[in-house]
């Protein structure tokens, strides 16, 4: 059932600015939203304040705005300036909702606010029909997750909780589960008689910016690995959901974790880019890492002794999200005058920018007798059309009741489970060049394949042409 009213704590703050905003204008304008939305934050803003931020974000983010959808919207939001810990900000709430019955709370705020909003909104008694959705992260380790966990659910029922990671809502992480399932050609190649590794790449070419006083605390392994980047890695070595609904997905995603040893920190690598520390909101002398690598193993019949590869990091050389799938090499090409051994084929899902999927083929050279790499690409924007953004995506589904795309307990605890090694015996950072691809050398350093950069992507800064690049070395079988 749909919510009757959407209340957004801290509609003020930067999430709001950069996604919130442009996500309920799209709902919008295509239609989508049909309840009142109520803004609440501690900043001493009016109704016409908020609207001009909404104006003031689309056109920042280069939205093309409709003048009668901006209307609508603008007559559907209101705001209510209140202290989140003071329970008049509740009651004035309450009243504000007249008396909604399925109101969504969504809950852009710091994490250490969670529960005491939530208490403070059962206090008030408007928990009973609701549905909260929380940003993440969802506890800063295994021991505060369920925590967390434990007292919302005092107030909450699982089912009124959804935990947001805006990475489920992409449409190529989405997309997984069609292309290994839907897909004769590639579910028999997808387990260890035929993958050498998988290798799961976040390489973001910009670094911390304004945000140190956030990222410090956080570091690149709970703000992206933790969440974003091992459920990428579910997706890819989960077992096919065996019915439609939420747990029938989120039952072999989990599976996915539970066959996951803890990580091992000598098989991990962290980096922190050199000016870091120079960051505004950055500790003086913090060992907070802004790149990391690490190596898992998924232990089951599908997997066991494939490595499942991550390496995510800030000021690289390039910006690109990737699942790279190396295959097994195949045998030398005996046929040849001078037999030689053909580089492993590879299956790259680019999740970001301009998502695409492709094959790494050898073929025979036009002349001569080697064997050459082509490449079979398909890029989804061009085929399939241009999907809704995640937040979009995500807020409707909140608002429509469909949870299939948010992260259940039992996942959350078991990721952090997964890297909580790691959390307690981090591995000193190792200092690296802001747009190079990390750390050169270091203990738990890995052999990388190049993302596939999109073609977008100014090749002055493309790493394949620096010669003394040295991380394009093949991956061999292990
Ligand atoms: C966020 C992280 O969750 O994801 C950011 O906090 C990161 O540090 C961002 O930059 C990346 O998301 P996207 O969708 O831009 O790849």
């Amino acid at each position: 059932m749909s919510a009757d009213a959407l209340v957004i704590f801290g509609i003020t703050g930067d999430l709001a600015r950069k996604m919130t905003f442009q996500a309920l204008y799209r709902l919008e304008a295509a239609g989508l939203l049909r309840c009142p939305i109520i803004g609440v934050a501690l900043d001493d803003w009016s109704q016409e304040h908020l609207v001009a931020a909404m104006g003031a974000a689309l056109e920042g983010g280069g939205t093309a705005v409709e003048a009668a959808a901006f209307e609508r919207l603008a007559r559907r939001v209101s705001y209510l300036r209140g202290d989140f810990t003071d329970p008049a900000t509740y009651r004035s709430l309450a009243a504000r909702l007249k008396g909604a019955e399925r109101p969504l709370f969504y809950l852009e705020i710091p994490p250490s606010l969670f529960a005491p909003v939530v208490e403070a909104l059962a206090a008030a008694n408007l928990t009973a029909g609701a549905t909260v959705m929380l940003e993440k992260p969802f506890g800063h380790d295994l021991a505060s997750a369920r925590a967390l966990n434990a007292r919302l659910h005092r107030v909450l029922g699982e089912e009124q909780i959804l935990r947001i990671d805006h990475f489920l809502g992409k449409q190529p992480v989405l997309d997984i589960q069609f292309l290994r399932f839907a897909n004769a050609v590639l579910e028999p190649l997808w387990n260890r008689d035929h993958v050498a590794a998988v290798q799961i790449t976040m390489a973001e070419d910009f670094g911390v910016e304004d945000r140190g006083a956030f990222y410090d605390p956080v570091g690149a392994l709970r703000d992206v690995v933790q969440n974003h980047l091992l459920q990428v890695l579910a997706l890819i070595a989960m077992e096919a959901p065996v019915g439609p609904g939420s747990d029938a997905l989120w039952d072999r995603r989990v599976d996915v974790f539970r066959a996951m040893a803890d990580v091992d920190p000598a098989r991990c690598l962290r980096g922190q880019y050199e000016g870091y520390l120079d960051v505004p909101g950055v500790k003086a002398g913090s060992t907070t890492e802004t790149y990391v690598e690490l190596t898992l193993e998924v232990d089951n019949w599908r997997w066991a002794g494939v490595p499942f590869f991550i390496r995510a990091g800030k000021a690289l050389a390039a910006r690109a999200t990737e699942v790279r799938v190396v295959f097994k090499r195949p045998p030398r090409l005996a046929f040849l005058d001078e037999p030689e051994h053909p580089a492993p084929n590879e299956l790259v899902l680019r999740i970001d920018p301009d998502p695409g999927l492709r094959i790494g083929l050898l073929s025979k050279q036009a002349s001569g007798q080697s064997a050459d790499s082509v490449h079979l690409g398909l890029s989804f924007a061009a085929e399939l059309g241009k999907p809704p953004e995640p937040y979009e995506r995500l807020l409707n589904d909140a608002l429509t009741g469909d949870r299939s795309l948010f992260t259940r307990q039992d996942v959350v605890e078991e990721t952090w489970r997964v890297i909580q090694p790691l959390v307690d015996h981090p591995p000193a950072p190792v200092p690296y060049r802001q747009g190079s691809w990390g750390p050169a050398s270091g203990p738990g350093r890995t052999t990388w394949q190049l993302p596939w950069l999109s073609s977008a992507h100014d090749a002055s800064h493309d790493p394949s042409h620096d010669p003394s690049h040295d991380r394009s070395a093949e991956h061999g079988d292990r």
